[in-house]
C-alpha cells in the first residue's frame, strides 16, 4: 500500500485486539549510520515509546514486544551487558509515560536469567502500573517459544504426577494456561521489521492464526505511520480460521 496513511483511514471497530512485534534491525540501522550497534538499540527505544503511545491511542488492548530472545544471550558479552543496562535505564525513564497513558506493564520469558537490578526494576514497574486499565504492554525478555513449551510440558507432567491434573484433561486450553502468556489472548497481528521473513522462536503456539506482516523498515525507522500501514493492511484481510470465505461472510451477517 503506497501513499500516506492516517489514523482516520482505519476502522476503529476492526482493530486487532493483540499486536505482537519482532523489533528487528537495530544493528543494521546503526551500521548504515556508521555507528556502533548500541546506538541502534538506543534509537530503537525511541520507537518503542512512539509505538506504545500510538497503540494505546488506537485502542489496541495488548501489545507484545520481543525485546530479548533466549538465543540473544549468545551475542557478544559486551552487547548483552549494554542491552541489560539499556533495559534498566529505559524502564526507569518510561514508567511515568506508562502511567500517563494508563498502560499496564507485563512481562513474559525467563526473567530469572536477567541481572537482579533489571528483575527488580521490572517487578516494581509491573506493581506500579498494575491498576492501569488501558493497553497491556507485554515485554518478552529472555523469551523463546521452545523454552516456554518445554517449561509447560514439565509443569504439566509434574501436576499429573502429583494428582493436580488428569492426563485426560490436557486440552488446548490447558496447554495455553501453562504458557507464560496465560490469560493473554493470542495475537491477531504479528509485525516483523527489517525484512527478515522468519519467526525466530517467538510465540509459536500463540501465533497459530495470526495475520503476518513483514516490512523492510528497520525498527529505529519504524514510524507511527508505518504502524498504521500495518493495521490498515490487517483490516483489509479476511480471517477464515479454516472455514470457507462464504461461511465467514454468513457468520459476519449473523453477527450484524
Ligand atoms: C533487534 O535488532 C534487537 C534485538 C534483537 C535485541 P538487532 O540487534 O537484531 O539488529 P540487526 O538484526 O543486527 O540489524
Ligand atoms: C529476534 O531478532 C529477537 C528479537 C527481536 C528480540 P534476532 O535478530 O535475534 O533474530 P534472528 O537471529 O535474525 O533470527
Ligand atoms: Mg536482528
Amino acid at each position: 500500500m503506497d501513499g500516506q496513511v492516517t489514523k482516520e483511514m482505519m476502522d476503529s471497530r476492526r482493530m486487532p485486539r493483540h499486536v505482537a512485534i519482532i523489533m528487528d534491525g537495530n544493528g543494521r540501522w546503526a551500521k548504515r549510520h556508521g555507528l556502533a550497534r548500541m546506538f541502534g538499540h538506543r534509537q530503537g527505544v525511541e520507537t518503542v515509546h512512539r509505538i506504545t503511545e500510538a497503540a494505546a491511542e488506537a485502542g489496541i488492548r495488548y501489545l507484545t514486544l520481543y525485546a530479548f530472545s533466549t538465543e540473544n544471550w549468545n551475542r557478544p558479552q559486551q552487547e548483552v551487558d549494554a542491552l541489560m543496562e539499556l533495559l534498566v535505564d529505559t524502564i526507569a525513564k518510561e514508567t511515568a509515560t506508562l502511567m500517563k497513558n494508563n498502560v499496564r506493564l507485563l512481562t513474559i520469558g525467563d526473567l530469572a536469567r536477567l541481572p537482579k537490578t533489571a528483575q527488580e526494576k521490572f517487578r516494581r514497574c509491573m506493581e506500579q502500573t498494575a491498576g492501569n486499565t488501558g493497553l497491556r504492554l507485554v515485554i518478552a525478555l529472555s523469551y523463546s517459544s521452545r523454552w516456554e513449551l518445554v517449561r509447560a510440558v514439565k509443569q504439566m507432567v509434574s501436576e499429573v504426577q502429583s494428582g493436580a491434573l488428569r492426563a485426560e484433561d490436557i486440552d488446548e486450553m490447558a496447554v495455553s494456561e501453562h504458557l507464560t502468556t496465560a490469560g493473554i489472548p493470542d495475537p491477531d497481528l504479528l509485525i516483523r521489521t527489517s525484512g527478515e521473513l522468519r519467526i525466530s522462536n517467538f510465540l509459536l503456539w500463540q501465533l497459530a492464526y495470526a495475520e503476518l506482516y513483514f516490512t523492510p523498515c528497520l525498527w529505529p525507522d519504524f514510524t507511527v505511520e508505518e504502524f498504521y500501514r500495518a493495521l490498515l493492511d490487517y483490516q483489509g484481510r479476511e480471517r477464515r480460521f479454516g472455514k470457507t470465505s462464504e461461511q465467514v461472510k454468513t457468520d459476519q451477517e449473523i453477527k450484524q
